[in-house]
C-alpha cells in the first residue's frame, strides 16, 4: 500500500453548528476536506451549497474536496470554484460527463468523478485517463453513517487497476476501522470518511489510525 496515502474528514458528519471547532481538529492531522453537496434530487437529501463552502474556505488552508451529488452540477462549477473548492467531483449518473469534466478542467479544479455502488465499472471506465481522481461510492450517497458495502471491492479493484498512477483512487461510504484495510487492500490511495471521524470523542486520533490501518 502506498505511503502516500490520504484520508479526507467528511464534514457531513460533524456540528453544523460548530464546524469551524471541528476542522480545527482534524487540521493538523490531514491537509484535505471532504465536503458532500446534496440537492434534494439526485439523492434525498439537502446540505451544503457555496456560501457554506466559502465560509470554509476563509476558515481553513484545507484542500476542500467538494463532493457534488447534484443532478445539475454543471450550472454550479463556477460558483463552486468562486467558493473556494479545490477538488469537485461529478456522478458518471447524471451524464454529460464529457462536457462536466471539460468545464472543471477550464476552471482549473482537480477534476473528479464520483461512481455510486450498483452503476457498473464501464460507466466510468472512459474517463480514468481524463481526470484526476475518482470517488468510488461504497454506499449509497445521500447519508453518513452506512455501513459499508462490500460487494463493491471487486469494482474498486478494477478501477484501481484501470486507473494511471497519477489518478487518485477515492472510496467514499462506510469508511472505518474495519473497512479502510479492505479499501486499501482493493487499491483506494484516499478515503473519505465522516462518522469514523466526527463521531468519534477524539477526531484528530481517529484520522491517525485510520491512516495507520490504511497503510498498514
Ligand atoms: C454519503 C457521503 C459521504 C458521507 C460518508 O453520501 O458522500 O461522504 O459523508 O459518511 P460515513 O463515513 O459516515 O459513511
Ligand atoms: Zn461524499
Amino acid at each position: 500500500m502506498t505511503p502516500s496515502c490520504r484520508i479526507a474528514p467528511s464534514i457531513l458528519s460533524a456540528d453544523f453548528a460548530a464546524l469551524a471547532v471541528a476542522i480545527d481538529l482534524v487540521a493538523p492531522e490531514t491537509d484535505l476536506l471532504h465536503v458532500d453537496v446534496m440537492d434534494g434530487h439526485f439523492v434525498p437529501n439537502l446540505t451544503i451549497g457555496p456560501p457554506v463552502v466559502e465560509a470554509v474556505n476563509r476558515h481553513t488552508a484545507m484542500t476542500l474536496d467538494c463532493h457534488l451529488m447534484m443532478t445539475n452540477p454543471g450550472d454550479y462549477l463556477e460558483a463552486f470554484r468562486a467558493a473556494g473548492a479545490d477538488w469537485v467531483s461529478v456522478h458518471v449518473e447524471v451524464g454529460d460527463t464529457a462536457e462536466l469534466v471539460a468545464g472543471m478542467r477550464r476552471l482549473g479544479l482537480n477534476a473528479g468523478v464520483a461512481i455510486n455502488p450498483e452503476t457498473p465499472f464501464e460507466a466510468v471506465e472512459p474517463w480514468l485517463g481524463q481526470v484526476d481522481h475518482v470517488l468510488v461510492m461504497t454506499v449509497h450517497p445521500g447519508f453518513g453513517g452506512q455501513k459499508f458495502m462490500d460487494e463493491v471491492l471487486p469494482k474498486l479493484r478494477r478501477i484501481a487497476d484501470a486507473a494511471p498512477d497519477h489518478v487518485v483512487v477515492e472510496v467514499d461510504g462506510g469508511i472505518d476501522l474495519r473497512t479502510i484495510g479492505l479499501a486499501a487492500a482493493a487499491g483506494a490511495t484516499c478515503f473519505v470518511a465522516g462518522s469514523a471521524v466526527f463521531a468519534s470523542p477524539d477526531p484528530a486520533s481517529a484520522v491517525r489510525r485510520l491512516r495507520q490501518l490504511a497503510v498498514a
